[in-house]
C-alpha cells in the first residue's frame, strides 16, 4: 500500500462528502468522471452497459434526493418512479423519519451485541401490533435475501427439514437459499447443481397446483416443510393473483401441516394499498418477511415475523442462536428507522393513499396506452403499476424515453418486457399527471421510430 497516495485519494472523497452541497462546477465534473472511471476499473464495467442513464457520451450520477425527487450531481431533478424498487413509500429523506434516525445517530449507532437494546424490543412489539393474524415474534436482518434465508431456516427448525415449494418466476433474492426459491433460470443456471435440493416450483396464482404438489410429495413419503410465495409477484412483472388465492393457500397449507411463508419484502407496509399483501384476502402466513419500506428509506432494515406456534416448535427458546446471530441485524439506527416508518404509515393511513393514487394512476396509464400496438397489458395494485410490452427491447426504449424526460422508471428483474412504476406514496397528483403525460409522449415517440 502506498500510504500517502491512499490518504490523498480518501481525502478527496471525504471532502466531497463534507462539502457535498457547495461543489464547484469543476468538482461536479470531476465527480462524474471519477464515478465512471471507478465503476469501470474497480466496481464492474458491466454495470455501465445496463444503465439507461449511461451512454457513450456520459452518465448520470446520483448525488442527492428529497421527497419525490432524485438529483444528479449537477442538480438536475428526476421524478423517482422506481424508489429503490419500492423502498421509498415515504419519499426520500422524509423529515418525520430522518428526525428520529438523526437523534439515534447521536446516541447509539450499532450495538455492543452484549447488552439488550430497547429499540429492538420496541420495534418487535410494534411489528406484532401491525402484522396480520397471530403473527407475534420478529427477527431483524439487514437485507431481503438474508430475511428469506432466515424464514427458510426457521421453517426447518419449526416444521422439520424437507421439501420447499416455490413459484415459477417468483423472486426471493440471490443468496444461495433465497436463489434456490427464485424461479428464474437466468439467475440459477450457473449455480446448478449446487442450489438447495428438494425444491419444487409450481405456477403462481394456482392454488390447485399447490395442493397437487403437496399431495404428490406426500404420496411418495416426502415431508413438505413450507410453501413460499409473494402475495403479488414483484420482480416477475407485478403479477397479481386472483382474489382468494391466498385464502386457498392458507387453507391448503394448514390442512397438510405445511408452513406458509409470505414474502412481503416488496408488497409489505402499504405498497399494494393494504398494509400487507396478505390483507387483500384477510389471511395471515405462519412466517412472513418484510424489507424495503421497513428501512424508512434511511438505513437497511429487514426481517421476518412469525407466530407463537412457529416459535414454540422451533427450539429457539432453548438456543436463540441456532437461527442466526447477525452482527448488525436489528441495530439501533435501523430500529429507529423502522419505528418511525411504521409510525408514519399508520398515522398517515398510507395504504389508503396508495390505493387512491394507484387507482388514479392505473386509469391514466390505461388511457394513454389504449390503441398502442406494442403494449400488451397495463395492470397494477396500489402503487405497483406495470406496462407490459411485446418485447424487452421495446420496454427498454420506452424506459429510455421516460428518462429523457427526467422520469425514472425501470424494468423488473425476472421480466424485462415489463416497465414498473413504483413511486412514493407522497408523489403529488400534479406529478402523477406529469408522469402519465411523459408516458403518453414516450409511447408515441418509440412507436414512431420502431421498426
Ligand atoms: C419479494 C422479494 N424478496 C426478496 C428480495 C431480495 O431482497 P434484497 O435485494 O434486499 O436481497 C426482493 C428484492 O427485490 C423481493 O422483491
Amino acid at each position: 500500500m502506498d500510504k500517502e497516495k491512499t490518504l490523498k485519494e480518501l481525502a478527496r472523497a471525504l471532502d466531497f462528502i463534507e462539502r457535498g452541497d457547495e461543489l464547484t462546477q469543476e468538482e461536479m465534473k470531476a465527480i462524474e468522471k471519477d464515478t465512471i472511471e471507478n465503476y469501470t476499473e474497480y466496481y464492474n464495467s458491466g454495470y455501465m452497459d445496463f444503465r439507461k442513464s449511461c451512454t457513450p457520451d456520459g452518465a448520470t450520477v446520483e448525488w442527492a434526493s428529497e421527497g419525490e425527487h432524485v438529483f444528479d450531481v449537477y442538480g438536475n431533478e428526476f421524478i423517482d418512479c422506481i424508489g429503490g424498487f419500492g423502498t421509498y413509500i415515504a419519499g426520500h429523506r422524509n423529515p418525520e423519519i430522518i428526525k428520529y434516525v438523526e437523534h439515534q445517530l447521536h446516541r447509539l449507532t450499532l450495538s455492543s451485541t452484549e447488552l439488550i437494546e430497547p429499540l429492538r424490543g420496541y420495534a418487535c412489539k410494534a411489528l406484532a401490533m401491525v402484522t396480520p393474524g397471530d403473527i407475534k415474534f420478529s427477527y431483524l436482518t439487514n437485507g431481503g435475501a438474508e430475511a428469506v434465508e432466515m424464514a427458510l431456516k426457521l421453517a426447518m427448525l419449526s416444521n422439520g427439514a424437507g421439501y420447499f415449494i416455490s413459484t415459477v418466476h417468483g423472486f426471493h433474492g440471490k443468496s444461495i437459499g433465497a436463489l434456490s426459491m427464485t424461479g428464474n433460470d437466468v439467475f440459477r443456471e450457473r449455480y446448478y447443481p449446487n442450489l438447495l435440493p428438494k425444491v419444487q416450483f409450481i405456477e403462481h396464482g394456482n392454488a390447485e397446483a399447490l395442493e397437487t404438489a403437496i399431495c404428490n410429495l406426500e404420496a411418495i413419503g416426502e415431508h413438505v416443510t413450507a410453501f413460499i410465495c409473494e402475495p403479488v409477484q414483484g420482480e416477475s412483472g407485478f403479477i397479481i393473483p386472483p382474489k382468494g388465492y391466498l385464502k386457498d393457500v392458507r387453507e391448503i397449507c394448514s390442512k397438510h401441516g405445511v408452513l406458509w411463508i409470505a414474502d412481503e419484502i416488496q408488497t409489505g407496509l402499504g405498497r399494494t394499498g393494504n398494509l400487507w399483501g396478505q390483507d387483500r384476502d384477510g389471511v395471515a402466513a405462519d412466517i412472513m418477511t418484510f424489507g424495503k419500506v421497513s428501512s424508512g428509506g434511511a438505513i437497511p432494515c429487514t426481517g421476518i415475523a412469525y407466530t407463537q406456534d412457529v416459535f414454540d416448535k422451533s427450539g429457539l427458546a432453548d438456543n436463540p442462536f441456532i437461527l442466526g446471530s447477525p452482527t448488525f441485524g436489528g441495530n439501533a439506527i435501523a430500529c429507529s428507522a423502522l419505528l418511525s416508518v411504521i409510525n408514519y404509515i399508520v398515522k398517515n393511513d398510507i395504504p389508503k393513499t396508495v390505493a387512491e393514487k394507484g387507482a388514479y394512476y392505473l386509469e391514466g396509464l390505461k388511457k394513454v396506452a389504449e390503441g398502442r400496438p406494442h403494449v400488451d397489458d397495463v395492470r397494477g395494485i396500489g402503487l405497483m403499476l406495470a406496462l407490459e410490452f411485446d418485447s424487452p427491447e421495446y420496454g427498454w426504449e420506452v424506459s429510455k424515453e421516460m428518462f429523457a424526460q427526467n422520469v425514472m422508471v425501470a424494468g423488473t428483474l425476472n421480466n424485462a418486457r415489463v416497465i414498473r412504476i413504483e413511486p412514493p406514496a407522497i408523489q403529488t397528483y400534479e406529478t402523477i399527471d406529469k408522469v402519465i403525460a411523459a408516458m403518453d409522449h414516450a409511447l408515441a415517440e418509440v412507436e414512431k421510430r420502431w421498426k
